[in-house]
């Protein structure tokens, strides 16, 4: 029988596009966050987060065809990611999820995975 992915529910490759250019938006403009990323270009970086968000969601399988497993936290353990550090990063992500104006239950899905994600992705110690 034919199940629809969560990618195709969606919209497919251009509701992921408009969630993360709009995501990184926020990250351009966020003090805490923009010095974070290495690269003076955010382009690719944008790219490679649709990109996995497509993959992880059912759709094409670019982001490993390109960047092989994953493997998250290890790619994020040369950031310092904290709770403040978290926080911003779902704070722009809260922003362009709003922003695609989603049926209700696909949009609980969807956040409900990025907080899950961004809660397993903090690597440095809480302060005070
Ligand atoms: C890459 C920061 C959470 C997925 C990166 C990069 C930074 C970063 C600085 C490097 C940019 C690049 O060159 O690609 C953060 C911070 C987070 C966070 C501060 C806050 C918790 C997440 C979450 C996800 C995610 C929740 C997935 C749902 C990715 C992916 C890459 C990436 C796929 C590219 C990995 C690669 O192929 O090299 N992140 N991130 N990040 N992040 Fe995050």
């Amino acid at each position: 029988d034919q199940q629809v992915t969560f990618f195709e529910a969606v919209g497919g490759e251009e509701t992921f596009r408009r969630l993360v250019h709009r995501f990184y938006q926020g990250v351009a403009e966020d003090p805490l966050l923009r010095p974070l990323y290495p690269e003076e270009d955010l382009g690719p970086a944008e790219e490679r987060l649709r990109l996995f968000l497509i993959q992880y969601w059912g759709g094409p399988n670019t982001y490993s065809q390109r960047r092989g497993h994953p493997r998250l936290r290890m790619r994020h353990a040369p950031f310092v990611i904290g709770e403040a550090e978290r926080d911003a990063w779902l704070k722009h992500m809260r922003d362009a999820v709003d922003e695609l104006d989603l049926p209700e239950h696909l949009d609980e899905m969807l956040w409900k995975y990025l907080t899950m994600a961004a809660h397993s992705l903090v690597n440095a110690p809480v302060s005070g």
